[in-house]
């Protein structure tokens, strides 16, 4: 009980205002209401405005979480915000966030690992915290996905929304509260299934979201569902003894079989597609803090999360509330 623990003292989120319903996507894709909720489980995703940066998102959602954790930016170690639409190539947009925040004496840096961005920044906040170098860390997930959309592709425009979610992480002894452990891997022979068609390294512009989609569905519910069982095995946390799974939010019916294929009750599952669409880095921290703000998390629960993505970058992690 003495080693130390990350604990999740705080959770926030940000979506922008104006939300894109189906029928609205109707007016410019050859498409339906009922083909888009049958196939991903969405009815709407909010769409920033064309003034606000990944880091004003991530701004509020961070505030937001600061805000409930009661932690001072100034008392923040360290910022690591996951995002796939930076506001600039370079310096990381999680400068920019400690800027906005108030923070001078942290350290702050991007993580990309698409969709499965928000589990990268989790694992990476909880080794520095369990290695006593940090103590307050402040994860954030922050997607602009509608800048890299092509709206004229109806295999992906009716997929993505934009969003933020983070949590405050607290370094913790004798407690049996936080991250249990997680565990990520990645295979680039996915690579060219999911991708941006562009970026600065290569076409210089940023480019739009290509997906085999097919392929994507298929890889994501075999790699989830092994990689939960992994995850489970090596925690020795047996799938009843989980009180909430929160997946990455891409489509319903992929979580709904991974969570069938893995053991986990259907009244588990946190689902919030229908509402927000895929959020990329920020659908974890959107819905673990939905669930929490509706009271159905509670203290020493046992919660799995799960990810998969562009990469292919997947993991699941393990934490008690
Ligand atoms: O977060 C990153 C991970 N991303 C994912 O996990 C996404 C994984 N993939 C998926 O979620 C699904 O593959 C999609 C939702 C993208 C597509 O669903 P699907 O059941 O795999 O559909 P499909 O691509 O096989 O297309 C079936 C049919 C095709 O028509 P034909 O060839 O059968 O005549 C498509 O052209 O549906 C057509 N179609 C559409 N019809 C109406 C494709 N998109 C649409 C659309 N509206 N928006």
């Amino acid at each position: 009980m003495n080693h130390i623990r990350s604990c999740v003292v705080g959770s926030g989120v940000y979506l922008p205002q104006r939300t894109l319903a189906n029928t609205d996507l109707m007016q410019s894709l050859d498409t339906t209401h009922e083909w888009i909720k049958e196939r991903t489980g969405i009815e709407r995703r909010h769409i920033a405005d064309s003034t606000q940066l990944t880091s004003d998102l991530a701004y509020h959602a961070c505030k937001n979480a600061l805000d409930n954790a009661q932690i001072s930016p100034q008392e923040i170690d360290l910022i690591i915000l996951a995002t796939t639409t930076p506001d600039n190539t370079f310096p990381a947009t999680a400068t920019r966030l400690q800027q906005k925040i108030g923070n001078t004496r942290g350290w702050a840096f991007d993580v990309g690992g698409a969709c499965s961005g928000f589990l990268v920044a989790l694992t990476t906040a909880d080794m520095f915290i369990r290695q006593g170098k940090a103590k307050h860390v402040l994860v954030a997930g922050a997607d602009l996905m509608s800048r890299i959309v092509d709206w004229t592709d109806r295999k992906t425009a009716i997929l993505f929304g934009d969003g933020a979610g983070a949590v405050v992480l607290t370094g913790q002894t004798n407690t049996s509260s936080g991250i249990i452990g997680s565990v990520i891997r990645s295979d680039g022979r996915g690579y060219d299934h999911l991708y941006v068609s562009g970026g600065a390294g290569s076409t210089k512009e940023c480019g739009t979201i290509r997906m085999n989609g097919k392929e994507v569905y298929k890889k994501a519910v075999y790699c989830l569902s092994e990689v939960i069982a992994s995850t489970l095995k090596e925690y020795a946390v047996n799938p009843k003894d989980v009180d909430w799974f929160v997946p990455h939010q891409a489509n319903k019916r992929i979580i709904e079989h991974t969570a069938q294929i893995s053991g986990i009750e259907p009244k588990k599952v946190i689902d919030t597609i229908a509402c927000h669409g895929n959020t990329s880095a920020a659908s974890i921290p959107l819905a673990l803090h939905e669930a929490v703000s509706c009271g159905k998390i509670q203290k020493n629960h046992t919660i799995l999360s799960a990810a998969f993505g562009g990469g292919f970058i997947w993991g699941a992690c393990l934490f008690r509330w």
